[in-house]
């Protein structure tokens, strides 16, 4: 019997260098995607996967992050006042009872690894689940990308890393792993490479925002060096974690979207926009106004 999956980590103290300027000075995990920000959903996913504690990693110009999960008594007020009682239930229900969310401050962006290891005070020597928020994955009405991984989590125990089929052209955008005996969307990690180029790269399987981690990779983490660009990169510490204990690669059903890049947050936008229950239909229409109107032109 595996220890339940309790408490997921979200590293949200990264620059967000590829979105600046909007990036400036609010966290990207704040950028909305129609009407509710990445971070939001990465914490509905974890929600809906069983959590119960939601330990965000924090930095500088983060202060958005914490107020949007905390109460707003003057605008719960004013909704209440104002008889939008719709609105109040939604702003109220984003965390709900019986919910902890923690906080904890990475004062340097030292890499992803580091961040990751903030939370050790935390997670303790419990098996935990990470989610990089802007990484948004969209499961249609299935389980969600993290409940998929906690159910394999509960099967086979060790720890399994989310990945997905990538165009061979951008094995250098991801760390790329090579499994064995890779059965009903799950295979052993046998290696992981950061970033190789398509003819090094030893599969099209690219690791994404979402990983259930043994609680050993905090000792791995404090023995393993910094690594590309003088981070401390997960990655390393988990190819050293695969020497000791199984690590699964686990293939999700769903779509990604990488909204850390501006086009992969625009194809989001879209995606989410159609399905809105709200707005879906009228965009629709206008999507396809525009489409007949550049055809014409
Ligand atoms: P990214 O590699 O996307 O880096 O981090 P970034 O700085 O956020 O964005 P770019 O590449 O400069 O545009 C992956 C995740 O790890 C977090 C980020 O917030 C993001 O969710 N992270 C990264 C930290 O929390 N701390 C770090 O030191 C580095």
């Amino acid at each position: 019997m595996q220890k339940r999956i309790r408490k997921a980590v979200f590293p949200v103290a990264g620059l967000g260098t590829r979105f600046l300027p909007a990036t400036k000075a609010n966290p990207k995990e704040m950028l909305p995607v129609v009407d509710k920000p990445l971070v939001q959903y990465a914490a509905e996913e974890a929600i809906k996967a069983g959590i119960e504690v939601l330990i965000f990693i924090t930095g500088r110009n983060k202060r958005s992050i914490p107020d949007h999960f905390d109460k707003a008594y003057e605008l719960e007020t004013e909704l209440e006042e104002r008889g939008k009682l719709k609105r109040l239930e939604e702003v109220q229900g984003i965390i709900p009872k019986g919910v902890t969310c923690v906080y904890i401050r990475q004062s340097e962006a030292l890499g992803l690894g580091h961040a990751v290891s903030c939370a050790e005070a935390v997670v303790g020597d419990e098996p935990f689940a990470v989610i990089l928020a802007d990484d948004l994955i969209d499961c249609d009405s299935g389980t969600c990308c993290l409940g998929q991984m906690v159910e394999q989590y509960e099967q086979h125990g060790g720890s399994i890393l989310g990945v997905e089929r990538v165009p061979k052209e951008h094995t250098d955008r991801y760390g790329i792993v090579s499994v064995s005996n890779f059965k009903n969307r799950l295979g052993r990690l046998e290696g992981i490479v950061e970033k190789p180029k398509p003819e090094k790269a030893p599969s099209n399987l690219g690791v994404v925002g979402r990983y259930v981690l043994s609680p050993s990779i905090f000792r791995v983490l404090k023995e393993t060096p910094p690594g590309a660009g003088g981070e401390l990169q997960l990655t390393d510490a988990i190819a050293r974690l695969m020497d000791e204990e199984p690590v699964y690669a686990y293939e999700f059903k769903g779509r990604r979207y990488d909204c850390g890049d501006k086009l992969g947050y625009l194809q989001a936008t879209v995606e989410y926009g159609l399905k809105h229950p709200e707005l879906g239909a009228a965009f629709g229409e206008y999507l396809k106004s525009m489409h007949q109107i550049r055809a014409v032109v």
